[in-house]
């Protein structure tokens, strides 16, 4: 029986996850989406193309191997649609390439209302969520309220769906929250038949037995470990559990069946939304970083936060997902600094620590190493052998620090500018 490999965001998301699984598809037969929902936005390019994807997997461009969006993802039909429909549209047909969970839940009309109106009854303490209904869906799934892409497929499905809004619409009631659903809800039930055309799977015996039958599966992580429900900076977290176990849960895959666990993040670090960021730049440096990197978020549009690399948070993630293999992302965006910054451990209250804490929303300093900057273009190198020493010295200083080996080096967005060692 083979195994499940992983890829995972080991910050606040954006890492580039979906290009790395792109990459990585080859090495596979079927990919897998664990968690998250339209919240999430993997950017792919390749032979001049660029492609988001929100719900679809990032293996769908090699070689139609079956993709699976597994019952841990949240699932909106109208988001849904119009992403298969433009992916349609470039030459690609998924209805024979994509597979979804039964047990997956559906993301409501009114979900993504209460989204809206939660935040704006927070004020200024506000997430910042995607605005895609995420924590509302997976708040009724947990208190045994969701409705399931199953449910689509019963005689009394607009029994069900009518009972959900009308809760929904007492909740909205009492937040004194105005809307209209009209057009967001005929789009809705239009897309709910279309989604329809799709194969809709009880997907935990279709990846068990694809394991089962010998073909290795990879499963593709959204969002970050710092934006984990459990293990992120809580409350300023997403509403699914983004780490390896959530794998498990979120496919339905045994915790002796997970195998590679490949933790990816950036030379640096981003965040979008609100929320504490410890090696967050307000300067000049933190606008270099995103002018360079074109931090921009692929969902929202909304500027990316920036600072340098974190090791107390990247340590911390590589132990809650039991990393076995580093991917470091947008090297390439520190080419020109002559100094690069990574901060080895905090100081809060004048104590040193080592040690992620419970609130990250506190003062805290970071403690910084310092490295000479590289100052030359890396997109140029081929292979690791190829890269300057001043960078190959950033890389083995981390590998030293984790205790984990930094196996692919990305040096630009493209499939081709990927350095496998
Ligand atoms: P994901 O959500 O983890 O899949 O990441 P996003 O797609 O949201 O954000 C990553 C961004 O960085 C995308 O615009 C990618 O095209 C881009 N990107 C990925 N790898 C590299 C790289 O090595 N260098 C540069 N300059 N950009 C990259
Ligand atoms: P990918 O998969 C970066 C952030 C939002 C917000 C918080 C909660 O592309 O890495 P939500 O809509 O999930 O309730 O928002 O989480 N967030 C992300 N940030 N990348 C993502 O996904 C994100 N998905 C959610 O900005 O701070
Ligand atoms: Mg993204």
């Amino acid at each position: 029986m083979r195994k499940v490999d992983v890829i995972l965001g080991l910050q606040w998301g954006d890492e580039g996850k979906g290009k790395v699984v792109d990459v990585l598809t080859p090495n596979y037969e079927a990919v897998a989406r664990f968690q998250g929902g339209p919240n999430a936005g993997h950017t792919l390019e390749f032979c001049g193309e660029k492609y988001v994807l929100r719900s679809i997997p990032s293996g769908i461009f090699q070689g139609g191997k079956p993709n699976i969006i597994g019952n841990g993802v949240v699932l909106d039909a109208v988001l849904f649609r119009g992403e298969a429909e433009a992916l349609a549209k470039s030459g690609h047909d998924l209805t024979k390439q994509l597979y979804i969970s039964k047990k997956a839940h559906l993301i409501l009309p009114t979900h993504r209302i209460l989204d809206a109106a939660y935040e704006a009854a927070k004020g200024s303490a506000k997430i910042g969520t995607t605005g895609k209904g995420i924590g509302p869906t997976y708040t009724d799934k947990i208190s045994r309220n969701g409705m399931r892409v199953g449910d689509l497929l019963k005689p009394n499905f607009m029994e069900i769906y009518k009972a959900h809004k009308a809760r929904h619409e007492e909740i909205l009631r009492s937040l004194n929250y105005q809307y209209d659903i009209t057009e967001l809800e005929q789009e809705w039930f239009s897309a709910v038949e279309y989604l329809k055309k799709f194969t809709i799977v009880d997907s935990e015996y279709f990846i068990n037995n694809y394991l089962k039958e010998g073909h290795p599966v990879l499963a593709e992580g959204a969002q970050g470990t710092l934006l984990d429900v459990d293990f992120g900076s809580y409350p300023f977290v997403t509403s699914s559990n983004t780490v390896c176990a959530g794998v498990c849960t979120g496919l339905g895959i045994a915790p002796n069946r997970i195998g590679e666990v490949y933790g990816i993040f950036k030379a640096y670090c981003t965040r979008v939304g609100s929320g504490p960021f410890p090696t967050e730049l307000f300067d000049e440096t933190g606008d270099t970083l995103g002018r360079i990197g074109h931090e921009f978020g692929a969902v929202t549009g909304r500027k990316r936060r920036c600072g340098w690399l974190d090791m107390v948070a990247l340590k911390y993630s590589i132990m809650i997902n039991g990393v076995t293999q580093l991917i470091m992302m947008k090297s390439d965006v520190l080419n020109d600094f002559d100094t690069i910054k990574v901060a080895t451990g905090y100081e809060i209250d004048g104590e040193r620590t080592n040690q992620f804490p419970f609130d990250v929303d506190i003062d805290i300093k970071p403690v910084y190493t310092e490295f000479e900057g590289w100052k030359c273009d890396l997109s140029k190198c081929r292979k690791y052998e190829d890269f300057p020493a001043a960078f190959k010295k950033y890389v083995e200083f981390i590998e030293h620090e984790t205790g984990v080996p930094v196996k692919i080096i990305s040096i630009g967005p493209d499939r081709a500018e990927t350095i496998v060692r």
